[in-house]
């Protein structure tokens, strides 16, 4: 990886840099300047609708004129659109919407109204989960207590679920369980999708015992798995009380959402969430125009079209075996992922890595194409 020229950046150097600079997009293209990529990274699955998108372009060029910014201390019909059409694309019974401007912000405020609603002060999460970096998301993010973002103590008492083993699960959710977070599709720990059973086994026991079943669909949301939610693939009779969304949410604005079912937001009160930018016009208008595109155009099918293309296609080239879901795919490579990462970009593709030192990620703008594609498989073939 390329590191900044520290001598002059006035940035901290806390992040190692993709060996591409970009400068502009449009559509699932990125460019430095000199030459275009095709981005399978989608800056980390936020540019859920590629770069430039027209509808996003004129949303936020229309919103901007309207109406740039207000707070929460008032009530706005373009806030009130964007939770109607959120809940509509959502799961069943996700009836009520608190906006956040981040993934964290949104995964916190669950974690808190679960302890404050339950009582209890122990919640369980997914082996190789990722949930964010402030106090309780990284409480719950795996092996957070040896990286950069580990507080000195969690806020709460933390335990961790197997990643597939449902009688786990069943041993450890008991009475003293305020909440279980997991995401669906485990997008950080390199696209891996949770089997259902244990999806099932997880929820059935948090509805037992009294606890509170949270899905992070912050990566794996918005359509990106081949349906609005992921939890939405592991069948009947799973139905989380709260699910976080963020990153494509607004196509790039940033801004977070927290779901939940009625009879929990009907135990809030004023003053027990907060926040200035959440919900504020322009991300509100952006998520309305987002949840219309994708329906519109079809989106979801087109991510589960391609994605067949994708998976039949391996094993090719240094890769051995595909794991995920959608547009949420981990190529397992022979390969170091960091060396496939820069013999793609050599060949005009942008990827992503993950906590799996031989799983490259690929997170694509939802309106990718089939000859996009094609070029990522002829790249793929032509690795030694
Ligand atoms: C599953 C998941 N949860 C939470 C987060 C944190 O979101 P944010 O970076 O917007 O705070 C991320 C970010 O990568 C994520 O992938």
């Amino acid at each position: 990886m390329s590191t900044p020229d520290t001598a002059v950046s006035h940035l901290l150097d806390v992040y190692p840099y993709l060996p591409f600079q970009p400068v502009s997009g449009e559509g699932v293209f990125l460019s430095d300047g000199k030459r275009r990529v095709i981005d399978f990274y989608g800056g980390h699955a936020v540019a859920g609708l590629g770069y430039a998108h027209p509808d996003v372009l004129r949303t936020l060029a229309e919103q901007a004129r309207q109406l740039f910014f207000q707070s929460n201390a008032v009530a706005l019909a373009v806030r009130e659109e964007a939770a109607r059409k959120l809940v509509a694309f959502a799961p069943p019974g996700l009836d009520r919407v608190f906006f956040t401007n981040s993934g964290a912000e949104a995964n916190e405020n669950a974690l808190r109204i679960a302890c404050r609603l339950t009582g209890r002060t122990k919640i369980l999460a997914m082996e190789h989960g990722f949930h964010g970096r402030t106090a309780a998301a990284a409480a719950v993010t795996w092996s957070s207590s040896g990286k950069w973002y580990g507080f000195p103590r969690t806020p709460f008492d933390v335990d961790f679920i197997p990643r597939n083993d449902p009688d786990a699960a069943r041993r450890m959710i008991d009475a003293s369980v305020g909440a279980v977070i997991l995401e669906p599709v485990q997008g950080q720990a390199g696209a891996v999708a949770l089997d259902p059973a244990v999806i099932r086994a997880i929820s059935a026991a948090c509805r037992e015992h009294g606890a509170l079943l949270i899905a992070d669909e912050i990566q794996s949301g918005m359509g990106r798995c081949g349906a609005p939610f992921a939890i939405e693939l592991a069948g009947a009779g799973v139905e989380p009380d709260m699910l976080t969304a963020a990153k494509s949410l607004a196509a790039g604005f940033p801004c977070g959402a927290l779901l939940m079912r009625e009879a929990i937001a009907g135990q809030l009160k004023h003053g027990d969430l907060g926040t200035t930018f959440g919900g504020g016009p322009i991300a509100s208008a952006l998520i309305a125009t987002v949840i219309d595109v994708i329906e519109r155009d079809r989106l979801i099918d087109n991510v589960r079209a391609l994605s067949r293309e994708i998976v039949d296609a391996m094993p090719l080239g240094p890769v051995e075996s595909v794991q995920g879901a959608g547009f949420l795919l981990g190529l397992r490579c022979r390969r170091s992922a960091r060396e496939m990462l820069c013999e793609l970009l050599d060949r005009g593709i942008l990827v992503g890595t993950s906590a799996d030192a031989h799983v490259i990620r690929l997170l694509p703008p939802l309106i990718l194409e089939r000859s996009h594609v094609h070029d990522l498989l002829n790249a793929l073939a032509d690795i030694r």
